[in-house]
């Protein structure tokens, strides 16, 4: 255990403390027993496209990349991007020496030592198909666009205009291709401003769930897929506390 100081800066995902916390999430031990996010969001992804092309993917806000290292496992190039430099040079020391070390808080000032590789999760033949860029989500490159699939794990509830993201992503995807995403939907004025919250408000008398809000925010290009469902994740905090969230995972195909 070594001390251990947290910088926060204004983009709380360019901290060291969050810088961290999803290394270990991503990772790191399984909490209470619940699975692996990253693994279980590409693994669902995975399962969706069988039978379908599976050339290129894209996975926005991938943070430090272990769905992108994941989705890699049945794509033939997936993209990985986050608006956090922090994040983007994490998971390309990962992608180019397959290994990563980081403190994670204890207690107080006290910290351990971790050090994770991609051997420990077979992902190492992976890394040759895998790309991580520095990007926000609101202006992505335009060169971005062609894939089979697009993941977006946790990150409409953390944008500044969740509808301006959504309304983007028929530029991005194949006709017949899959947008996934999943949220939950913990919205938050200092992330997003209340006026652009997709639900999570009553307006005329009626409430509006974020599902509602996905549906008219994606149409009429994408059409939902399936029946949402649940995933749930756990984020370490310190040795003795813990975030344990669930996240609605909906599938969307593109149809125009
Ligand atoms: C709640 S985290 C989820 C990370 C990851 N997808 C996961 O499920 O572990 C939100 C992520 O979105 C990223 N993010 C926030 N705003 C963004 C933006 N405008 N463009 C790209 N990434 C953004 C953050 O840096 C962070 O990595």
């Amino acid at each position: 255990m070594r001390n251990y100081r947290g910088k926060r800066k204004d983009n709380p995902y360019e901290s060291d403390l969050l810088v961290s916390q999803y290394c270990e999430f991503h990772y790191g031990d399984r909490y209470f027993g619940v699975e692996n996010f990253p693994a279980s969001c590409a693994h669902a992804c995975l399962e969706m496209m069988a039978g379908q092309k599976t050339g290129a993917a894209l996975d926005i806000g991938c943070a430090v990349g272990r769905t992108t290292f994941e989705l890699a496992r049945g794509f033939a190039s997936v993209t990985g991007v986050d608006s956090s430099r922090q994040f983007i040079a994490t998971a390309t020391t990962m992608r180019e020496t397959g290994r990563i070390a980081y403190d994670i808080p204890v207690e107080g000032e006290l910290v351990a030592r971790m050090e994770r590789s991609l051997v420990d999760f077979d992902l190492d033949d992976v890394r040759c198909r895998v790309t991580f860029a520095q990007a926000d989500a609101l202006s992505l490159p335009s060169s971005l666009a062609g894939y089979d699939l697009v993941f977006a794990g946790n990150l409409i509830d953390r944008l500044k205009n969740p509808r301006l993201f959504l309304a983007s992503l028929h530029q991005r995807i194949n006709p017949g291709g899959l947008l996934v995403l999943t949220s939950p939907y913990t919205w938050l004025a200092e992330f997003t401003p209340r006026r652009e919250w997709l639900g999570g408000f009553s307006a005329g008398g009626r409430d509006v769930s974020t599902l509602e809000g996905l549906k008219t925010a994606l149409h009429p290009c994408f059409t939902m897929a399936r029946e949402p469902c649940d995933i749930p994740f756990v984020i370490r905090e310190t040795a003795r506390k813990y975030q344990h969230s669930i996240a609605q995972l909906t599938v969307w195909v593109r149809g125009c």
